[in-house]
């Protein structure tokens, strides 16, 4: 059991995995809707050889056009959630519902009705909504037009979408997180800065320069939100995982802190701190990287940090720069194989004990409320036309909570809560496979596109159900 009051649980979707219906409602196209599914859908997006002015049908499935349906089911999905005793939910909104293209003057009004009917009824059910507001979600004109989040003007354009969604829906949401996991710009350059990174001569300076202006763009999220509503509460949103050296060879310790301060914390370093960290402006100047900062954006950074911490949690990673080894998998965060422990079906190393360590990590540095925003299981699961027994889904997140615990009731840690991801099945975002499910609900859709769309509880669900309403474990 949590030792503490008011603790929030709930589980995460995003709208690009979790709404589909990409061309209704007034939507315009996102990013996410040229990108295929399969195996090698992250590798494609990495390289940028996804075509972003046509679509080959024939010989790919989209899966995101259809994705789960959550633009018809959100009022009975919620009822599910209700039913499970969430009283929080991660969720996030459409770029191109709420401007089609990015660039118009004025919302689409559909859009923006259609998510205050969905917070007034989260609301009604006791929910409170914690909105992501760009989760790999960029309007595909803006690729096109801007390159991304390569143009400094995307961040005005950003600034108007936040402008609208903190007017529109003041005193329906309170908590907003304005990127999703930052730091994964480095392995998913197209889905989250939206921009074709060969066009550049130096990849890694075009990529920081991104992230520049994410992290401009996060700041100004700050300022408006506060100015429009003081109870505002923003967060920071990155991928966590623990990062071991293999061995206590000092190259190897050395090259793991390395390469997590640059993964786990520089995004954080600044939109807490509200300055860019020296080893980061050591790194931009040894590489001789030229990132464009504009007069005003040191103060914008340092007047307008985040309220508190966000991060998903899956794996955790080992280095070894001295000897040969295969690599293993996580959420593109690729070491060497951890002999201790086991993999999922996707190869992400399992290890519980990673999250009190990152959780314990994340608190010693920022010392703020952090909040575990993406954690669970993808698995193949056998549907028996009723039901799934997702045993080792439970055994996972069982796990996972016992740890989270520990760092709660021991360790001291200000964790304010837990929302598992994908608490319904949807979309795989690094493969677009609906076989890699995380749900506590079976949706009836495969691989290609196939199937009713109905909902099901596992035996997950009626788990999930009693942990809540215990505050914990038992
Ligand atoms: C996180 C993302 O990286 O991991 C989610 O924020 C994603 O969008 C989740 O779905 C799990 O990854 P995957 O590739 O298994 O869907």
């Amino acid at each position: 059991m949590i030792n503490k009051k008011g603790f929030l649980w709930g589980g995460a979707t995003a709208a690009n995995q979790y709404e589909g219906s990409y061309n209704q409602g007034g939507r315009g196209e996102s990013v996410i809707d040229y990108i295929p599914g399969g195996k090698q859908r992250m590798m494609l997006s990495f390289e940028n050889k996804i075509d972003i002015y046509s679509r080959d049908e024939k010989q790919y499935v989209y899966p995101n056009h259809r994705a789960v349906e959550g633009y018809d089911y959100y009022f009975k999905d919620i009822d599910l959630m209700a039913e499970m005793g969430f009283n929080v939910y991660r969720m996030s909104i459409s770029w191109s519902r709420i401007y089609p293209t990015g660039f118009e003057e004025q919302p689409n009004q559909e859009g923006v009705q259609y998510y205050r009917k969905v917070f007034e009824y989260l609301r009604e059910k006791q929910i409170e909504p914690l909105v992501t507001i760009a989760h790999f979600d960029i309007p595909i004109e803006i690729a096109r037009t801007n390159d991304g989040w390569h143009n400094r003007n995307t961040v005005d354009l950003y600034a108007k979408l936040c402008e609208t969604l903190f007017t529109e829906y003041d005193g329906l949401v309170k908590l907003w997180i304005p990127f999703n996991e930052m730091n994964a710009c480095m392995f998913l350059p197209l889905m989250t800065v939206g921009t074709d990174l060969t066009k550049f001569d130096n990849r890694d300076e075009a990529l920081y320069q991104c992230l520049h202006h994410q992290l401009v763009a996060n700041a100004m999220a700050v300022k408006i939100a506060k100015e429009i509503n003081p109870e505002n509460k923003l967060a920071t949103m990155t991928i966590a995982g623990a990062n071991y050296a293999y061995d206590c060879n000092p190259v190897n310790v050395l090259a793991k802190t390395i390469d997590a301060r640059m993964f786990n914390y520089f995004c954080g370093d600044v939109q807490h701190r509200g300055f860019y960290p020296n080893y980061a402006l050591s790194m931009f100047k040894h590489n001789g990287y030229n990132i464009i900062m504009e007069d005003g954006d040191v103060e914008l950074l340092a007047n307008n940090t985040v309220d508190f911490h966000t991060f998903s949690y899956y794996s955790s990673m080992v280095t070894d720069v001295v000897n040969e080894h295969e690599t293993s998998g996580g959420n593109m965060i690729h070491g060497v194989p951890n002999p201790h422990l086991k993999a999922s079906e996707w190869g992400w190393t399992i290890d519980p004990i990673g999250l009190r360590i990152v959780l314990n990590e994340l608190y010693d540095r920022w010392n703020t409320q952090l909040m575990i925003v993406e954690n669970g299981l993808g698995a193949i699961d056998e549907f028996d036309g009723t039901t799934v027994n997702d045993d080792y889904r439970i055994d996972y997140l069982e796990k996972h909570i016992e740890q989270m615990e520990i760092a709660v009731n021991i360790d001291g840690v200000d964790l304010i809560g837990y929302t598992p991801w994908g608490w319904i099945d949807l979309v795989s975002a690094s493969t677009g496979e609906m076989s890699k499910r995380y749900g506590f609900v079976y949706v009836d859709i495969d691989d290609q596109g196939n199937g009713t769309a109905n909902r099901y509880p596992k035996a997950s669900f009626y788990w999930y159900k009693e942990v809540i309403s215990n505050n914990g474990l038992k």
